[in-house]
């Protein structure tokens, strides 16, 4: 479906009918499962993103401000360097993280098409009117769509393509999903495209854990959310006082985990799951997050894996934070690309 917009603006949205199912089955399989988790979209309601807004405001939550400090300084360079046609963001979300690099973009005199990405469609259509508004003549294929799903429906490239998954994303992703979607993503790079990708840096986990355990309690909401959307979209009865917040260091895989913690024994009854029972003893666990952090070699050795040479990892200047700078090497991930991608090294 396409809806009718101003003559640079176009909007396809890839979810269909059939995704509203979706999270009932997502929950059904996560909650009703041996591991208790709830899939990431119990946390984006309107609530939720405004919460997580709120988040990258916090002065304890250092990936968002780094990220940005590393975007602003390196943006031209980036586009530059590649000549940077096209923008294609990923959970592209307000955009605010990316007016750098259209700006530089401009700049060059090089922008053509900005292609934003993401799940919600008011935060697509939002960005698309208020970028071809400062930027005449620049062109916005939005997409909404589930980037586990629908990589493979995005249009063809307008030029030199600049892919861009930011935020810290994808250590969100468990390690198999993590290599899926980086294989997806090479393959929708060309010889000259570039990919780059946000990802946080393993520091001290003092520093790591008072960003998702912050002393105004946002971090809490926003898990505690998840219960509100569960109540209001599959008529669940999750009484929210009765579950406790948590945020901690797992050091054995490299991440934080988050989620919610029963302050008592309770049930909950699902209505939209056929009135599912969940039992939950003192102290038992609902995951609602990870957030994997990396070393330099890591990331390396995962862009490798799928067909990606690191060429820059761009850091701030307190080192907690990463934007990696990838090109596509060789023709297939683990192809003959990975001897050349280890000598091109990090710069
Ligand atoms: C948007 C997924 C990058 O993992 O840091 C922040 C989400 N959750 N605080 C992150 C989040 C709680 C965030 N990402």
């Amino acid at each position: 479906m396409s809806t009718a917009a101003p003559p640079h603006i176009r909007v396809d949205v890839l979810l269909d009918s059939h995704d509203e199912g979706s999270l009932a089955e997502a929950v059904r399989a996560g909650l009703l499962g041996e591991r208790r988790e709830l899939p990431p979209r119990c946390l984006y309601d309107e609530r939720g993103s405004e919460l997580f807004d709120r988040i990258t405001e916090l002065p304890e939550y250092y990936p968002a401000r780094c990220e940005r400090a590393i975007l602003n300084r390196y943006a031209p360079e980036i586009v530059t360097s590649m000549g940077a046609e096209e923008l294609l963001e990923l959970g592209s979300g307000v955009a605010s993280k990316t007016r750098a690099l259209l700006y530089a973009m401009a700049g060059a005199g090089t922008l053509r098409r900005y292609v934003p990405f993401d799940v919600d469609p008011s935060v697509v259509q939002r960005s698309a009117e208020e970028l071809t508004a400062l930027y005449p003549g620049l062109c916005v294929h939005g997409l909404v769509g589930d980037f586990d799903r629908h990589l493979g429906e995005l249009p063809e490239p307008a030029g030199r393509r600049l892919v861009a998954f930011l935020g810290g994303t994808i250590g969100n992703l468990e390690p198999e999903a993590r290599a899926e979607i980086l294989r997806a993503l090479r393959g929708l790079l060309r010889e000259g495209d570039r990919l780059l990708l946000g990802a946080d840096l393993v520091k001290d986990e003092r520093v790591i854990v008072a960003a998702y355990d912050d002393a105004e309690g946002v971090t809490a909401k926003f898990t505690l959310n998840a219960l509100r959307v569960l109540n209001r979209e599959l008529g669940a009865d999750f009484d929210l006082d009765a579950f406790e917040p948590f945020a901690r260091w797992n050091p054995a895989e490299s991440r934080v985990e988050l989620g919610l913690s029963a302050r008592s024994a309770q049930r909950v009854t699902i209505g939209e799951l056929d009135s599912a029972q969940v039992e939950f003893a003192t102290g038992e666990e609902i995951r609602t997050e990870v957030s994997s952090k990396f070393t330099p070699e890591r990331l390396e050795g995962e862009l490798r894996e799928a067909g990606l040479a690191l060429e820059r990892l761009l850091r701030d200047d307190q080192g907690l934070f990463s934007v990696a700078l990838a090109a596509p090497a060789g023709a297939e991930p683990s192809a003959n690309g990975s001897a050349e991608a280890l000598a091109g090294g990090a710069a």
